[in-house]
């Protein structure tokens, strides 16, 4: 299946079902590992920044940072659609939009994601007209974490509600495929589902309220102990035995009596 028809299937999912499986994937082995599963959508998010790269927030993620990790998924042949995070400030305007969604799709990308709802609508029209699927993302945006000095609940009240619902029509009607939706209340996240004629894919924002749900990778097979979103719901816990393995192969190692010669 083509990019263009793997988005569409799962936008057919927003009448048909089952629920939309989105998870993060960095690299080859993840990549394949989560395809063997059967997820749905494998996103080269540019939360790559925090839980792999070692930054604080995703400000600090460049578009090559993105074109290797997309390129190393990429090379997993996924039957799940590869999406690629178009990271901060690699959208000002739609020609520029354009040419870095050309980019990743270059290293592999079979879709893009961007943030913002009005102001990205142009930019969107640009990219899904050149044969790229967009994939939208509202609520919390952590492009924007300094500015909003932090990681907060969005639509609590029925001004934040209608803004979020305005901003996903004009990208519905820019032509994305599906939004991610990031911690929403539960009861606003249902309500836009209700609204939207495209697939919503929640996360932090409650169990079964959207159309899908993504979750961030080492949130769900816990390797990064450092930092846990209250939402995140693991699935297993692997940092202890990856630290037990490397403890066992050190005392493995200096117990070996010491080479001849
Ligand atoms: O970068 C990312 O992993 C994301 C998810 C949080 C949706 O955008």
């Amino acid at each position: 299946m083509t990019g263009l028809e793997k988005a569409a299937a799962l936008a057919a999912r927003k009448h048909a079902g089952p629920p939309v499986t989105m998870l993060t994937a960095y690299d080859y082995p993840t990549a394949r590992l989560f395809d063997d599963a059967g997820i749905d959508a494998l996103l080269v998010g540019d939360s790559l920044g925090m839980v792999v790269l070692g930054y604080p927030d995703t400000t600090h993620v460049t578009l090559e940072h993105m074109l290797h990790h997309v390129a190393a998924v990429a090379r997993a042949k996924p039957k799940a659609l590869v999406i690629g995070d178009l990271s901060i400030g690699t959208y000002p305007d739609p020609a520029t939009a354009l040419a870095n969604a050309r980019k990743l799709v270059e290293a592999g990308a079979e879709a893009v994601k961007l943030e913002g709802g009005l102001r990205q609508a142009a930019k969107v029209r640009a990219i899904v007209d050149a044969g790229i699927p967009v994939c939208g993302h509202l609520g919390m945006l952590p492009q924007r974490v300094l500015e909003e000095g932090g990681y907060r609940k969005k639509g609590k009240t029925p001004e934040q509600s209608a803004a979020l619902l305005e901003g996903a029509q004009a990208l519905v009607e820019a032509g994305v495929f599906a939004i991610v939706f990031e911690s929403v209340v539960p009861k606003t996240a249902e309500w836009l589902t209700s609204q939207l004629a495209v697939p919503t894919i929640g996360i932090g924002c409650g169990e079964h309220t959207c159309d899908g749900e993504v979750a961030v990778a080492t949130d769900l097979i816990g390797t990064f102990p450092w930092f846990v979103p209250p939402f995140a719901k693991p699935e297993a816990n692997l940092s202890p035995q990856i630290t037990a393995a490397a403890a066992a192969y050190k005392a493995r190692v200096q117990n070996c009596p010491a080479p001849l010669g």
